[in-house]
């Protein structure tokens, strides 16, 4: 028997061999299949996590690596380096087929060189920066030995209490759908295949974003309109990007669970979208549907989940426990089975894995990307990029009247740094990140990289005040004196790491701790004083908005925060970034997006007392504005021409401005367009992002910016879900933020 065995696997290695020089990759997926028993083709679509780290819920009551070698095991979660990699990939080419491990990991910014957490990378509005930071990312984890990220998070979220709002690119459809694209771009490079490209993974599909109340884990009950309209795009963006792969989502979406959601994974995404790649389930989220009330046991959640188009299941073990008697008792048919290996097969081909299972994990490789300078001169970049300035008020007569307080100037003589982030070092990483052992000393804390901006001349004070988040007050009057001492203060607050992520919303989203009390006991010295956040979602700090001259929003910006902060504060770099959410004034005021729908009694401003779909003890804005954010210079909007005032569908329609840096800076500005439909068969949002420019203008340049409106960009889905343009009125947006806009007419005839 073991004979035989042998015989077959040399065989088989021969066949793959041979089968690799002639056919498709169609061809060699069905040659393989043929070879296949129902068990093996069973354990392709059953992933584990390593025992080494867990990212959910740990079953480790298996003989894992045993698991490996009967070939029960098709990928493996949270394992990876190079040599680890390469002693499972052993194990596996000990199963009768040697059908290689699909390894896969966590790679949501950056490797080894952390980069801004998502929602930072995309107030950058930059797609080719965005796209630089997912491939560097993919080069570092590709070269230790990981296949495969869980990556981009495509989920628009249009509450600040989701702790997940961090990994995505924020609420607007139009922005998340380009970011969606680059990022599956920037992971994937030239090719999968190739040693530094890894297979990227759009999720969670879909509208795990909307959980209720922001809750994780929450259900979603949307119409399939919204679902269309607004959550769906993203993932699109990505198929049509090539993303190699799709993971479903533990939310249920209208009663249904998305991992057993046909008319998601089916009709939508391997239906209408033709997506060639493989769904894989969130940790245990085929299991969870029992939890839900949707199956009452493994069994028979296996059965809705791969029937309705799950083709992987992550660490649920109701697959692997459950398919065979599944397929023998008739529930799950064997097409059904052969659809989803076939697509993970051919996924691993496309990898170049059957050719060489170990091409990934290559120790030399591995150490060359350890600690990369050009990767660091990239996050430098992208971190810097990430930063919004909110305020920037005169302060005379330190910065001279009518100048910002900001930049600060390198000549000054004390500068006091307080704060529990001046020295933070691994709270800079942000949630899903990785804790290298030799991070420490590579992470820039804010202290060093002002510190190594300034020459010995400038006198730096440091006091911490308090912690993140408690109660503690004693650190206050060590802070007030060092702030005393000082020219200027710089503070730096927020959120700690752990804070913002998954299973971490909160119900209160102010500043955490104390930490505003100490910002106005510094206050009170009447000192210039500028506030850094750093948070993974948008907090609320009304006070500090109110009563600071200067505030920067820094997010959690990697391994060069540190440097990236100290390029803004002294000037080295003048801030360019847009919020990609709206802030909220209060809790009470969530969700608050920019792009909704108008009321029959909207509002047009705080007094209008009967036309009010907002609250009476509130504001109707945001503190801060979706697209949101200055610059140390101004940038001046003309009136916007049109190139006519009426369009036919067969023609276009060309927006143009000027913009004029009238300050004191050279800048970039992200130039921003909207349109509403002003009537249409189904209410339209009162505005939506459809285009946006990023323009650099030197000090007093002025340049034209033109966009181009097609039909392409009046589409919507009306109640059929048909994705159409209607004829007639249409307004149209340029600014710099969504509630600071130059306005213009048109109006589309048949
Ligand atoms: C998360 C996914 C993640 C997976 C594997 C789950 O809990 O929802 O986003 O990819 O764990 O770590």
């Amino acid at each position: 028997m073991k004979r035989n065995l042998i015989i077959v696997s040399a065989c088989c290695i021969f066949s793959f061999t041979a089968i690799s020089q002639k056919k498709s990759i169609d061809q060699k997926v069905d040659s393989v299949l043929k070879l296949m028993t129902l068990d093996e083709k069973i354990g392709q679509m059953n992933q584990y996590n390593g025992p080494w780290a867990a990212t959910g819920p740990l079953t480790n009551d298996d003989k894992l690596l045993d698991q490996i070698k009967e070939g029960k095991v098709g990928s493996m979660l949270n394992t990876t380096g190079a040599k680890r990699t390469r002693e499972l990939q052993d194990l596996a080419m000990q199963t009768r087929l040697k059908i290689p491990l699909l390894f896969g990991q966590d790679v949501i910014h950056g490797y080894r060189t952390i980069f801004p957490i998502p929602l930072a990378e995309a107030a950058s509005w930059d797609m080719k920066l965005i796209e630089q930071s997912a491939r560097v990312a993919a080069t570092e984890a590709a070269a230790a030995g990981v296949h495969w990220t869980f990556a981009p998070m495509v989920d628009i979220a249009r509450d600040p209490r989701w702790g997940r709002v961090m990994e995505g690119a924020g609420e607007d459809t139009y922005l998340g759908s380009l970011i969606a694209a680059a990022r599956v771009k920037g992971f994937q490079g030239k090719g999968l295949g190739n040693t530094d490209a890894v297979m990227a993974c759009a999720k969670h599909f879909a509208a795990y974003g909307a959980a209720v109340g922001g809750r994780d884990y929450n259900s979603v009950d949307m119409s399939l309109r919204q679902l269309n309209e607004v959550y769906l795009p993203p993932f699109k963006a990505a198929a049509d990007a090539g993303v190699a792969t799709f993971m479903n989502s533990f939310n249920d979406l209208n009663g249904i669970p998305a991992t057993g959601n046909k008319y998601l994974q089916r009709d939508i995404l391997k239906g209408k979208w033709k997506f060639k790649g493989f769904v894989v389930s969130d940790w245990g989220s085929v299991g969870e549907m029992i939890n839900h009330g949707y199956a009452k046991d493994n069994y028979e959640a296996a059965m809705l989940a791969a029937n309705a188009g799950s083709d992987m299941d992550m660490e649920s073990r109701s697959y692997i426990q459950n398919l065979s008697k599944l397929v023998k008792d008739g529930k799950v048919k064997l097409t059904v089975i052969d659809e989803a290996v076939k697509r993970i097969l051919r996924m691993k081909f496309v990898m170049g894995l059957f050719d060489d299972p170990y091409k990934f994990s290559n120790e030399e490789r591995e150490k060359s990307q350890w600690n990369n300078a050009e990767h660091r001169k990239i996050e430098r970049e992208m971190a810097k990029k990430s930063i919004v300035l909110l305020k920037n008020n005169p302060l005379p007569p330190v910065g001279g009247a009518g100048v910002g307080l900001l930049p600060l100037s390198k000549q000054t003589k004390t500068i006091a740094l307080i704060g529990p982030f001046i020295k933070a070092v691994s709270d800079n990483l942000g949630f899903w990140s990785y804790d290298w052992p030799d991070d420490s000393s590579r992470i820039t804390s804010t202290y060093d990289g002002i510190k190594s901006k300034l020459s010995a001349d400038t006198k730096l004070l440091y006091a911490k005040g308090c912690n993140i988040n408690d109660s503690v007050t004693t650190g206050f009057a060590e802070a007030v004196e060092v702030a005393k001492q000082a020219d200027i203060v710089v503070i730096q607050v927020g959120e700690a790491r752990d804070m913002t992520g998954e299973a971490k919303s909160r119900s209160n989203i102010h500043l955490p701790g104390v930490q505003e009390d100490l910002i106005k006991g510094v206050m009170a010295t009447g000192k210039p004083v500028v506030v850094m956040i750093n948070a993974g979602r948008p907090l609320i700090f009304n006070w500090t908005a109110d009563n600071v001259p200067a505030i920067l929003y820094t997010w959690w910006l990697g391994t060069e925060a540190g440097n990236a902060v100290a390029d803004v504060l002294f000037g080295d770099y003048n801030p360019s970034g847009k919020l990609p959410m709206s802030f909220p004034l209060t809790e009470g005021q969530i969700p608050i997006y920019y792009n909704h729908y108008n009321t029959g009694r909207p509002a047009q401003n705080d007094n209008d007392r009967f036309y009010r779909s907002a609250y009476i003890d509130l504001s109707l804005y945001p503190k801060y504005a979706f697209g949101y954010g200055l610059s140390y210079t101004n940038f001046e909007y003309s009136d916007i021409k049109l190139s006519k005032s009426s369009f036919k569908p067969t023609e276009k329609l060309t927006a143009t401005v000027t913009v004029k840096n009238t300050g004191n800076y050279d800048g970039e500005e992200t130039v921003q367009l909207y349109i509403q439909d002003l009537f249409g068969s189904v209410v339209r949002p009162v505005k939506e992002l459809k285009g946006f420019q990023k323009v650099f203008l030197k000090k007093g340049e002025v340049k034209e910016i033109s966009f181009t409106i097609t039909t392409e960009d009046l589409k919507f889905f009306n109640d059929k879900l048909e994705k159409i343009y209607e004829p007639g009125e249409f307004k149209l947006f340029i600014g710099g933020a969504s509630n600071n806009v130059k306005e213009a007419s048109f109006t589309l005839i048949k």
